[in-house]
């Protein structure tokens, strides 16, 4: 079983694909981890974001295990990482040389431990349409900004990080910007996705609706 998790940032996609992917025995691929891979090693190197080129040529390089490395790494799912991901993610040699990484991984989806998975779960922004548009089940799942901010702050607050409430909505508010107003946006819903507004409903809600949803489409599908 595929099943697509798309949606602009911090609408809960991870929490809920964590959730779904212990639930149906899924690995899970948190697609953002490419971008930010590629971002983190631009500051690493001391590379100016703007150089499409080295870019380019950092993606072209990165390997699954680089990628998990990264994802140790304090910076990977700070702001600036994050801000870092979404400006490499906007230049499409980027995004090409990320695509059969992304795409492989539904061929053979393994477990954190290396063992196999009989399916994925795949969290993202394309990843309904680009990446996997033969997923069995697909959600773009969306909330406020002023909501998305608000979760996005309680988890750095959780996590013992620093950070202010205004600084987090301001940097949503940014990176939709970039994310949406784009040519060839990647975050639009596929034609075939289901679209949760969780900006009123909990956590579980959310996860209560979306089992529901995939148990009836199983059923149906036998
Ligand atoms: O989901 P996450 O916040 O980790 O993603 C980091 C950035 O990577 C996003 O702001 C977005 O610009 C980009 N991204 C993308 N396509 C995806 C996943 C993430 O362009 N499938």
């Amino acid at each position: 079983m595929i099943i697509t998790v798309d949606g602009p940032a911090a609408a809960g996609k991870g929490t809920l694909s964590l959730q779904l992917a212990k639930k149906y025995g899924l690995a899970y691929f948190d697609t953002g981890m490419v971008y930010r891979a590629v971002g983190l090693l631009m500051l690493l190197n001391d590379r100016d974001l703007g150089d499409v080129a080295k870019a380019e040529e950092e993606a072209g390089n990165l390997s699954f295990v680089k990628m998990m490395e990264l994802s140790s790494n304090p910076e990977f799912r700070s702001s600036k990482g994050g801000q870092a991901a979404s400006i490499v993610s906007s230049y499409p040699g980027v995004r090409a040389k990320l695509l059969d990484m992304q795409k492989n991984f539904a061929k053979n989806p393994v477990f954190a431990d290396g063992s196999r998975a009989n399916g994925v779960i795949y969290d993202g922004r394309d990843t309904g349409t680009v990446i996997c548009p033969q997923a069995d089940v697909k959600f773009f799942v969306t909330a406020t900004p002023e909501v998305r901010a608000k979760r996005r702050y309680d988890e750095f607050v959780a996590k013992g990080m620093d950070a202010k409430y205004e600084d987090v909505l301001v940097d949503v508010k940014a990176r939709d910007d970039r994310d949406t107003n784009r040519k060839d946006s990647p975050m639009k819903p596929a034609d075939d996705a289901i679209i949760l507004d969780t900006t009123d409903m909990g956590i579980e809600d959310v996860y209560n609706k979306v089992v529901l949803i995939i148990d009836e489409k199983m059923a149906k599908a036998g």
